[in-house]
């Protein structure tokens, strides 16, 4: 599978996985593309340089694809004691990877187009200070930028849920595996909780909220929850003619995938 396939939309880019690094720097992990190990840093911290990445990221933009950069992930050991760091911390990535004007660019001339929350630990705390200060930033800005989650797929989610009570996402890219709600339990009406999302969607702070099916791309992708691509075809195709809220598919994630993809909307995260 090729990242510049045409059935991809969004790639958001995983991920920034160490919010407050050394030298007052997060830091990155992009696993094989870029690491603070393998990949040279800006001085007197811990944030890989990954500039050589510019150039792809703006031939995915050209071709109309939104790139934005993934916080968290299943290992990243982050949060916020207050707003106001929240809100210091937005004004940094704002700089650093969005539309600032920040002298540090990790991915050089590429302006990224938003960011995604993929919260697995810490609290809750400060998020939604940091999306509305994002949000702030990009009112008036001269391109559109996107705020996602990307949640587990149990409702409410452990971290994100009371903070997209809060304030509005675009998308929410629903981790439907390594879950007794995985795709792979579609078939049992009990476990599979699309309509649970879906009703939270029409009455969430973004009642356009699109929500997306979040599947492992690769059996290895994810410890439970792959289905064949056949069958996740078939699983979209009745979603989407079932709920109003859905937005596509999301395969985690790109660096694994084997084999077609069968998105007609997809987001491919790439590690
Ligand atoms: C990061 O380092 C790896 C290993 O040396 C290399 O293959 C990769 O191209 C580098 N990436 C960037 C963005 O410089
Ligand atoms: C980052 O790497 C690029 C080459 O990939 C280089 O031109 C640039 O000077 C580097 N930036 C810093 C701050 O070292
Ligand atoms: C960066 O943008 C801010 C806010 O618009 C502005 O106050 C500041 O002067 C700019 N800095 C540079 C170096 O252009
Ligand atoms: C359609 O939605 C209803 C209400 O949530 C649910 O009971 C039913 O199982 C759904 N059917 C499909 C095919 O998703």
């Amino acid at each position: 599978m090729a990242i510049q396939d045409s059935t991809i939309d969004a790639i958001p880019i995983a991920f920034l996985d160490v919010f407050f690094g050394t030298g007052g720097l997060p830091s990155l992990n992009l696993a094989n593309s870029c690491n603070p190990t393998d990949n040279a840093t800006f001085a007197g911290s811990e944030l890989p340089n990954c500039s050589a990445l510019a150039a792809d990221i703006q031939t995915c933009q050209a071709a109309g694809k939104i790139v934005t950069l993934s916080l968290g992930g299943a290992t990243g050991a982050n949060g916020f004691t207050s707003d106001a760091q929240a809100q210091t911390f937005a004004d940094q990535i704002w700089d650093l990877f969005l539309g600032g004007n920040g002298t540090t660019r990790p991915f050089g001339a590429a302006v990224l187009d938003g960011v995604d929350l993929d919260i697995e630990g810490g609290s809750s705390t400060g998020y939604a200070a940091f999306v509305t200060q994002i949000r702030s930033h990009a009112t008036g800005a001269s391109k559109p930028y996107y705020v996602t989650g990307a949640p587990q797929c149990p409702f409410p989610d452990a971290y994100l849920g009371s903070v997209i009570d809060a304030v509005g996402f675009d998308a929410l890219y629903v981790q439907f595996y390594n879950n007794y709600c995985g795709v792979n339990n579609y078939g049992t009406p009990s476990d599979w909780d699309f309509g649970l999302w879906d009703s939270w969607a029409k009455t969430s702070p973004n009642p356009d909220i699109k929500i997306y099916i979040g599947a492992p791309a690769s059996t290895s992708a994810a410890t439970s929850g792959y289905v064949d691509a056949a069958t996740l075809g078939s699983i979209a195709t009745a979603t989407a003619a079932n709920y109003t809220s859905f937005g596509g598919i999301m395969l985690w994630d790109a660096s694994q995938a084997a084999g077609g993809l069968i998105c007609n909307v997809c987001i491919v995260y790439h590690h």
